[in-house]
This record gives structure tokens, C-alpha cells and sequence, in this order.
């Protein structure tokens, strides 16, 4: 790919070589862009030498247009460090020296920012505003993380490591599934026992939520049918967010937009049983004896999807398996008429219902295998969008 690695006024700016070394490692061409407060902090004889390219810092130097010709020429443009003051004319549209107005000349959907600052300026209200508004229009943002601060400090801040910057950019989706529509599925199912308890389970929605962000970070429009979950919707606009509570709801929602989707995810945790009689009134103990729940089978939603799927839909599954797990998920997949079954390891501390982390294998129906290693559940999903649009494209 071809790309260039923006460079604004933050100390974190002497990381940014290593970024440009690793790109070229990985086989890119990279053109840097620096801000004059950049060149405080890093030089222009250093940018150049890396990069192996002139560096890109005046406006006027090529006639004025360079900013077309960079775009035109990059596939990404990535901001390792971003300040506060670049998110901010970035949000604003301000264009008034060489790297923002490419950076305003550029698609959202190809541009990736690596925020470094102070804590207190990551949190200010104008810095969370600007970068929701950055990633509602499609812009990839990686980091930052905590750590110590050049401040003196310790908090977050700290500019991703130059390696997470660039796996980022293998995370970025450049649009490609723009005016596609997905449908992701996820949280638990609650099946009423009466009008106050219920059969549920501990699914929190997060590895959904997380699926639903990547695919609009990827362009798509995205149907998140979820159940009872405490998350917040994410702030995409591109995300319509449906809350059902029971499986059958769920099968409801989903079939009602399954016909115009190019694809969906299941990610929830499906209750498959549900109790055959649902009282509308709290039951009542009845004298010192136990309480037998008769439970009848719930709809197969994945199945019910997979069963009606029409050429250039794709159909990715989970699943949880404690035994012979690929054969199991391989089975499944095929069980199910699915294009990709995403393999949810439970062995791995740090995997599973709850936790901000996840490890999956990613198995496809022409026999691809893909595995990620202990990542965020963000990163999963993202590594999740990536194998199946390269399987498209
Ligand atoms: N799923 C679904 N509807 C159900 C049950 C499961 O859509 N009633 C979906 C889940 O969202 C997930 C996949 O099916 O994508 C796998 O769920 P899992 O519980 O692992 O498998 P099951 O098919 O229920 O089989 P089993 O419990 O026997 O392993």
C-alpha cells in the first residue's frame, strides 16, 4: 500500500521514524507529512531518511496542490502522534497548513489517527466530542493506552506502541463496505418464567457491539438486534440499534431485515430453551416443594438465516465448544449452510462472557483457518470484518 505517516507537534513524535521503518519493513511506500510544531520534536533530514521521500511540510512548495496529488497517491493517511489540536481541525474541517488540508482532502474512511496528549486532554469534553464525531464519519483511531506520561504523570495518553499502529492499519477497511447492510446479533436472550424472573445468561454484548463498530467503521450500514444488555449504543450513526428481549423476538427482528442484507454476524447467545409456559402473574411457592419448569426448544436463528440465504450473502456463526472444537465448529458450519463459524475459545483465561478480551479461530467454508491471538474484543471484531472482506474483495 501506499501510505502516508502524518506527523503533528507531540513528543510522542520522536516514535514516529520507528512507524515509517516498520511500514517500509512490511513491504509499503510511505511519504511522511509533518506540521512545523512536529519538526520541533523530530527532523526533517530524519522523516526523509526513512521514509526514503521528500518530506511533505509546505503548502505552496509544488504549486500548492500537493495535498491532491498525495491523496490521490495514498491509500491510508495515518497520524502517529495526533494531537488534540489536529482531532480538533480534523473535526472542524480546518484546513491551514500542508497536513490538514490533506487531511480534509482525504475520505474519512482512509484516514487513522494515533491520538497522543495528556490525560486531561484526552478526557476535555471538546477532545471526546471531536473524536466521536471523527469515527461517526469513519475514522480509525488506534489508542491511545495508559501508561507514564512525558508530564511526569501516569494515565492514558500514551501514544499506541508503533507496532499497534501498524496492525491497526491492517484493521482498516478503507470504506470497502460502503452501501453494504449487515445485520450483527448479540447480548443474551431472557425467556420470561413469570412477570419477574426470567432464564438467561451472562453474555454482556461486547464482542457484538464491538462487531457492529467494525463494520461501520468499514463503511456498512449495520442492523445491532440485541438483547437485554447495559452497553451503551455505540456512537456510529451508521448502527440502528433494535433491543428484543426473548429469542423468539430476536428470530422476529432479524427476519425482518435479513431480505435486504449482504450479510450478517450472530454473535448472541442464544438461549435454546425457553420455559413451555410463561405466567403472566409471579408464581407463588407452593407449600415446602420444588418447582419443576417444563423448558421446549427455541428457534435456531443462525439455522433459520442460513436456511434462506441467497447467493452473495454472508453468513458468519459462533460458537462455544468445550470438546473436539473444530471438528465441532466445522460441523456447525456446514450444519448451518454458514460461509465463516467464529471458534470463541473458553481455555484461555481472558476469553469469554464478561471480559474486555477475547481469542478466536476463524473458520471459513472453503477451509480457510484463521486464528487471533489474545486481543481486545475491538481488535477481534476487527480482525473478524477483515478475513471476511478479504474473502469478498
Ligand atoms: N444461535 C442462534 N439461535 C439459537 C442458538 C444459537 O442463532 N437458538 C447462534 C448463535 O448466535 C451462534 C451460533 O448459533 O452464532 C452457535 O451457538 P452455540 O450455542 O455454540 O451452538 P448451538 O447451535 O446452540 O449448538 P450446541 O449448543 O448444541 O453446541
Amino acid at each position: 500500500m501506499n501510505i502516508v505517516v502524518g506527523i503533528t507537534g507531540g513528543i510522542a513524535a520522536y516514535k514516529a521514524p520507528e512507524v515509517v521503518r516498520l511500514l517500509r519493513r512490511a513491504g509499503h511506500a510511505v511519504r511522511c507529512a509533518a506540521t512545523d510544531h512536529a519538526l520541533q520534536f523530530v527532523t526533517r533530514v530524519t522523516l526523509e531518511t526513512v521514509s526514503g521521500a521528500p518530506l511533505y511540510n509546505d503548502l505552496f512548495a509544488s504549486g500548492g496542490t500537493e495535498h491532491i496529488s498525495l491523496r490521490e497517491w495514498a491509500d491510508i493517511v495515518v497520524v502517529a502522534p495526533a494531537t488534540a489540536n489536529c482531532i480538533a481541525k480534523l473535526a472542524s474541517g480546518i484546513a491551514d497548513d500542508a497536513l490538514s488540508t490533506l487531511l480534509v482532502a482525504t475520505e474519512p474512511h482512509h484516514v487513522l489517527l494515533a491520538p497522543a496528549m495528556n490525560s486531561g486532554m484526552w478526557r476535555h469534553p471538546a477532545t471526546e466530542r471531536n473524536v466521536a464525531i471523527l469515527r461517526s464519519w469513519g475514522v480509525s483511531v488506534v489508542g491511545p493506552e495508559s501508561g507514564a506520561l512525558a508530564c511526569g504523570t501516569d494515565g492514558i495518553g500514551r501514544m499506541a506502541d508503533p507496532a499497534a499502529i501498524v496492525s491497526a492499519i491492517d484493521g482498516i477497511g478503507c470504506g470497502v463496505l460502503s452501501s453494504q447492510r449487515w445485520l450483527v446479533t448479540a447480548g443474551p436472550t431472557y425467556e420470561k418464567i413469570d412477570s419477574v424472573r426470567f432464564i438467561g445468561n451472562y453474555s454482556s454484548g461486547k464482542m457484538g457491539f464491538a462487531l457492529a463498530e467494525a463494520l461501520a467503521e468499514a463503511g456498512a450500514d449495520v442492523d445491532l438486534v440485541t438483547g437485554p444488555t447495559s452497553l451503551a449504543i455505540p456512537s456510529l450513526p451508521r448502527i440502528h440499534r433494535v433491543d428484543v428481549e426473548s429469542a423468539r423476538e430476536m428470530l422476529a427482528a432479524v427476519e425482518a431485515v435479513w431480505g435486504e442484507c449482504h450479510g450478517a454476524i450472530l454473535s448472541a447467545a442464544v438461549a435454546d430453551y425457553r420455559p413451555a409456559e410463561q405466567a403472566d402473574h409471579k408464581i407463588k411457592k407452593q407449600g415446602d416443594e420444588g418447582l419443576t419448569l417444563q423448558l421446549v426448544q427455541n428457534p435456531d436463528i443462525l439455522a433459520t438465516l442460513g436456511r434462506s440465504k441467497r447467493e452473495g450473502q454472508t453468513l458468519v456463526g459462533f460458537a462455544l465448544e468445550t470438546d473436539n472444537e473444530e471438528a465441532n465448529a466445522t460441523a456447525k458450519l456446514r450444519k448451518k449452510n454458514l460461509d465463516f463459524i467464529v471458534l470463541n475459545s473458553l481455555r484461555d483465561a481472558g476469553a469469554g462472557f464478561g471480559v474486555d478480551t477475547n481469542k478466536v479461530t476463524i473458520l471459513g467454508a472453503k477451509g480457510g483457518r484463521w486464528e487471533s491471538g489474545l486481543m481486545t474484543k475491538r481488535e477481534v471484531a476487527q480482525t473478524i470484518v477483515r478475513v471476511i472482506m478479504k474473502a469478498e474483495v
